[in-house]
């Protein structure tokens, strides 16, 4: 390929992301482009390089490609969205690897991603390590497979399982993607010798070059569209990727291959130019960014939690050792009295039966997490676990009582956490012979639906116990957020409040739900609290002087919202948290805000900080001072024309 030789300085220059060998008659690619083997620019110079060379080598018959590390490719390098594009890009990649004439074999190990996937879609056949993932999480970023997925997929396993992948974005495990004709075999082991002997195979057999771009993508369900439309209405309404998603694999049925690939290109683009992507992306960068807790170091050791002890008897303490079990992780529950524990484990076996009644695990798989719940009637039966939750006491004193039971009983390396987040962590830390070892980890409710954690450091909390309940957090499944106090509950206190002071002056409930679901919330977030006993102190309408009558949907929305942006800049000025991102996953995770609008101060970089605070000032005018007065790092934010994350426009 002409482009190749122009590349070639270029190349030398770059990292060495990928070696070229030659296996007998196998040439033999093996890409290392740590840390997940993302499609970066360097590594598609170098890919092309390798490829032009072996396709023009004689002595090659075949070619086996592989990837070193933990992964196969993770998909393209989402680093360089948004940026100007840099040649050869994915889709060159892609079609340059489907015209090659001889056989080439994908292996894959760990996770083969978008790109990834559709890098080894165009190879001629695929075979995945038994433990290996494959999918096209595309949608997750308010994007489509933009490499020839959307036309491949259907070609190879079928319009409806295609629908499944490509909008679910949930990656199928490699015994089923065998079971769908994703994949041409399962291997045990290393992926360079299961590349190799395929590879070695194809020659021996005289497999022909077979490319999924020449099969016909067939409707065999010809309503099959029409019923993906009306389940998209119901379940994605505000977002833009999982239509566009519709639109391009219908254009893999209804057009010739080459012709499908412009329109899944064309609306590729357009999301990618979308705001929706913009901030979905911005939200998958957070969650990664969000582990990395200013002022502790990244290389800060972590102790390890094999097993978990939870003290409650009421639903905090069951959900808690829910999430233990779900995460496989042995969890032993302590209840007071017998009764009581007889209780909190019926509850808990009436969840695990409602879940396999509803699909979402099977028995055997229900009965696995149960058999990981031990019950428990006395302190010295906590005295193996790693980490210690108090999950159920009201006062401050109980808990400091149950801290300081804890404190007997625990090994010496174990942590001690209370679910509880707006306690006061160093009062309980004062209970014990360990103040290092006190922590808060407050999950959002019901944390089989909310991923969000928010673990609370105290003054005294060691750097190694918090790194311990950050990591945690991940093999819990969770989105863990460092905070000072739980700042979830503060900015829910602060919608919560507007809420109720819009009903009293005159809105309906509905109109607050239809003002929130028109946002793009499932349901407004207080929506699970009786607002009538919300903040009782609150200053009531009259008292305020404020008439009732009909108010507008967007005075609805920017009263909470805009309450929320501003306890927001208070809190982070307060150092309660670090960093916006924070703000925003605490939002997004903790309270449902919608992900394609970015989190709360994403979206008030959108708005435009100046028109935020002049809406805050004319509430400050007509509501009083008490509870609208712009915070000051918004003030200055305003003043010096900058954003929460950038320049303001
Ligand atoms: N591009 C660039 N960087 C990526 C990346 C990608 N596709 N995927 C992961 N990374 C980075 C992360 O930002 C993180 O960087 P950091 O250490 O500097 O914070 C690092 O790789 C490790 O990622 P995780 O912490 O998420 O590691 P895990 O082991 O927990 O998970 C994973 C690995 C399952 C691969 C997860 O990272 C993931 O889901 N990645 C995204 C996959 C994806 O969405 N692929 C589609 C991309 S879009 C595309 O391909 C478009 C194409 O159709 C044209």
């Amino acid at each position: 390929m002409a482009r190749c030789a122009w590349r070639r300085a270029e190349l030398e220059m770059a990292p060495p992301v990928l070696t070229v060998a030659q296996h007998g008659a196998v040439g033999a690619v093996a890409l290392n482009n740590p840390p997940v083997n993302a499609l970066s620019h360097p590594l598609r110079l170098a890919l092309l390089d390798a490829l032009s060379n072996l396709y023009a080598d004689p002595a090659v018959q075949a070619i086996a490609v592989w990837c070193e590390g933990r992964t196969f490719i993770a998909g393209a390098d989402i680093r360089e969205f948004g940026k100007p594009a840099l040649l050869p890009d994915l889709p060159d990649v892609v079609e340059f690897l489907d015209r090659a004439p001889k056989p080439v074999v994908a292996a894959i190990h760990g996770t083969a991603l978008g790109g990834g996937l559709e890098l080894a879609l165009a190879c001629h056949f695929r075979i995945a390590a038994a433990d290996a993932k494959l999918g096209l999480p595309e949608v997750t970023l308010g994007l489509l497979p933009g490499a020839g997925g959307t036309q491949r997929l259907p070609r190879l396993i079928g319009v409806r399982a295609s629908l499944e992948m490509i909008i679910g974005g949930v990656p199928v495990p490699a015994h089923q993607a065998l079971s769908l004709g994703l994949v041409d075999g399962v291997f045990e082991g290393d992926a360079k010798a299961a590349a190799l002997a395929f590879a070695e195979r194809a020659i021996a057999e005289k497999l022909p070059v077979r490319r999924v771009s020449e099969l016909c993508a067939r409707l065999d369900e010809p309503l099959v569209f029409e019923e993906y439309e009306e389940k998209l209405a119901r379940e994605w309404r505000g977002f833009l990727a999982p239509f566009r998603c519709l639109r391009a694999v219908r254009a893999a049925v209804e057009l010739p291959f080459d012709e499908g690939l412009k329109r899944e290109r064309q609306l590729f683009s357009e999301l990618m130019a979308s705001s929706e992507s913009k901030a979905q992306r911005h939200a998958f960068f957070a969650e990664r960014e969000v582990a990395k807790v200013p002022g502790l170091p990244e290389n800060t050791p972590a102790r390890p939690v094999r097993s978990a002890a939870v003290v409650g008897e009421g639903a905090t303490a069951r959900e808690v050792a829910q999430c233990f079990a779900d995460a496989q992780l042995p969890v032993t529950v302590l209840a007071e009295t017998a009764d009581a524990l007889d209780r909190c484990l019926y509850a808990i076996r009436e969840h695990y039966t409602s879940g396999v009644a509803r699909g979402q695990w099977s028995r055997a798989e229900a009965d696995v997490r149960l058999a990981l719940i031990r019950p428990a009637l006395s302190y010295e039966e906590l005295a193996s676990a790693d980490i210690l939750i108090e999950a159920g006491a009201e006062e401050l004193d109980a808990k400091r009582e149950v801290f300081a039971r804890l404190d007997k009983v625990g090994k010496p390396s174990a942590i001690f956490a209370t679910s509880a987040g707006s306690v006061d962590v160093d009062a309980l830390a004062a209970a014990t012979r360990r103040p290092e070892a006190v922590v808060a980890m407050h999950f959002a409710s019901p944390p089989d639906r909310k991923k969000l954690l928010e673990n609370v450091r105290g003054g005294s909390t060691g750097a190694d116990v918090f790194a311990t309940v950050m990591k945690l957090g991940k093999t819990l499944g969770k989105v863990a957020v460092p905070v000072r106090g739980s700042v979830a509950e503060r900015l829910l206190a602060r919608s919560s409040r507007e809420a109720y002071l819009l009903l009293e002056e005159g809105a309906s409930r509905e109109e607050l739900d239809r003002a929130f679901q028109e946002f793009g919330f499932r349901q407004a977030p207080f929506a699970s609290l009786g607002l009538a006993a919300v903040d009782a102190g609150s200053p009531q309408p009259q008292e305020l002087g404020v008439r009732r009558g009909k108010i507008s949907a967007d005075e609805i929305l920017e009263r909470c919202i805009y309450a929320v942006i501003n306890e927001a800049a208070l809190a982070l000025e307060g150092g309660v948290v670090a960093r916006p991102l924070d703000v925003d996953l605490i939002w997004i995770h903790g309270h449902d805000f919608p992900v394609y609008r970015g989190g709360p101060l994403f979206f008030a970089d959108q708005v435009g900080l100046r028109t935020i605070y002049d809406a805050i000032l004319e509430y400050q005018r007509r509501f009083g001072g008490q509870h609208w007065s712009p915070a000051p790092l918004l003030e200055r934010l305003v003043e010096e024309g900058r954003g929460f994350y950038a320049q303001a426009r």
